[in-house]
């Protein structure tokens, strides 16, 4: 049995963290380090668990990170060939978790497809060369890329991408500019100044030029170029607009931020699934809200006040969504208004993502658009250091309001945001601390009237 001191749930108190992820029929049901509070326990009691002993650890179950171990198997491999599928194994155990993944890789058959996927990109010699140096420069930006390609095939086989091979490899090299940028700059954790953002973000075509001095194939160039272009015109290097974005660099876009986003690096944090698929839905002007829509449904995963069809045909919202397992939330089911979790033996599962009702009611409310128009416009000018017209716009937004309910929608909000768009590479660091102080001069403004 598991390392656990813990047998019955009763004995569970709150506020202990789990030791090691607790998995049920290979799911994981608890990962490890959550902290176990009321909702918890509501759920295993709900699920029927009396007992941690009829659980089993990851240690024990033949999951994921297990499945190179085929000592049976008579199979005697290259040398390179054997190579290439410990980088994959071990590529694969340190960016896969259910967390961000959902259940999709617990099956053999994609990890199969995805490993011969990896095995014959890397046959191609270039590609591995330039993929291994990347590792070793900077092995953050390889794991990055690696996931990228993990998510990116499996989306671009559901979305009917027609040369997967070429877009995989795209996937994997998508980032391979970076090798030109310094690693003193690549792993800075603290203020980038202007010129070394400007420098980061020209790593598409250090890429580009990098494909052409080692004579890789132009059929994924564009992906390499265009990643960081966005459907509106903001993105770079050439500030490309939606008509000139294929498929392929619009599903790359998608899955580069959710990788982005919600891989954690080892000086920041990383945003859960959820707030990640919230922020791509919000964003709809700029990434494409198909892929979007079909990433969630490739994981599994959808924020909360999404309308989903359920495989029993019924239509239901989204209420509430655990962090630790975004693949079991709770649901209101339309028209009975019955309350409840998806069943742990996945008799009813979500079939289809229909709207997210956030983005319905905003179109749906005309004083709630201005004001959210109003909001962007305040945000780009703090952004972009312009306090007067920053101000104007914040006097319109919080017009009327308590002051309780400024610091809630208004001051948190933006300092999210903001946040944000350093994430996302909208802004630098430096930029980020820059608006940080300008929050400051806002606060006193606020709270000293
Ligand atoms: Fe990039
Ligand atoms: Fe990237």
């Amino acid at each position: 049995m598991s390392n656990l001191d813990i047998t019955y749930i009763s004995e569970l108190k709150i506020g202990q963290v789990i030791p090691s992820d607790i998995y049920f029929n290979k799911t994981l049901l608890i990962k490890a380090g959550t902290k176990i509070d009321d909702a918890l326990l509501q759920n295993l009691h709900n699920w029927g668990i009396t007992r941690l002993s009829s659980l089993y650890t990851k240690n024990e179950t033949p999951e994921v990170s297990k499945p190179q171990i085929k000592k049976k198997e008579k199979i005697f491999y290259s040398k390179e060939l054997f190579d290439i599928k410990k980088l994959f194994y071990e590529s694969l155990q340190y960016v896969v978790s259910e967390t961000r993944y959902g259940l999709i890789l617990n099956g053999d058959a994609q990890i199969t497809w995805l490993e011969n996927l990896f095995i014959s990109s890397l046959l191609n010699s270039q590609v591995s060369i330039a993929l291994l140096s990347l590792k070793k420069k900077d092995p953050y930006s390889y794991f990055h890329s690696f996931d990228v390609f993990l998510l990116g095939s499996l989306l671009a086989e559901m979305s009917g991408i027609r040369d997967i091979r070429s877009f995989a490899i795209g996937c994997l090299l998508h980032d391979i500019g970076k090798l030109q940028i310094s690693n003193e700059l690549l792993q800075k954790e603290g203020k980038l100044s202007k010129a070394e953002f400007d420098e980061i973000q020209k790593h598409p075509l250090y890429g580009v030029d990098f494909m052409e001095e080692n004579n890789l194939s132009s059929s994924y160039r564009d992906l390499v170029k265009s990643h960081h272009e966005r459907l509106d015109g903001t993105g770079y290097p050439e500030g490309l607009t939606e008509s000139f974005l294929s498929e392929e660099v619009r599903l790359l876009a998608v899955v580069d931020t959710y990788s982005a986003l919600t891989l954690q690096r080892s000086y920041r944090g990383a945003f859960s699934s959820i707030k990640a698929f919230e922020l791509l839905l919000g964003k709809h002007h700029k990434y494409d809200k198909k892929f979007v829509i079909n990433l969630m449904e490739l994981v599994n995963i959808y924020p909360t006040d999404s309308i989903v069809r359920l495989s029993n045909g019924k239509k239901a919202k989204i209420k509430s969504v655990h962090e630790n397992q975004p693949y079991f939330p709770f649901l209101e089911e339309i028209g009975t208004k019955r309350i409840y979790q998806l069943p742990l033996n996945f008799s009813v599962t979500i079939s289809r993502f229909i709207e997210w009702d956030q983005v319905s009611d905003l179109e749906a409310d005309d004083d709630l658009n201005k004001k959210e128009i109003y909001w962007s416009y305040f945000i780009n000018h703090i952004s972009a250091g312009n306090m007067e017209e920053a101000m104007n716009y914040y006097r319109l937004i919080t017009e009327g309001m308590e002051l309780n309910n400024i610091f809630i929608d208004v001051i948190i909000r933006m300092i999210k945001e903001i946040e944000t768009k350093r994430v996302e590479g909208e802004l630098s660091t430096g930029e980020e601390h820059d608006a940080f102080l300008k929050i400051k001069d806002i606060l006193v403004e606020t709270f000293n009237k």
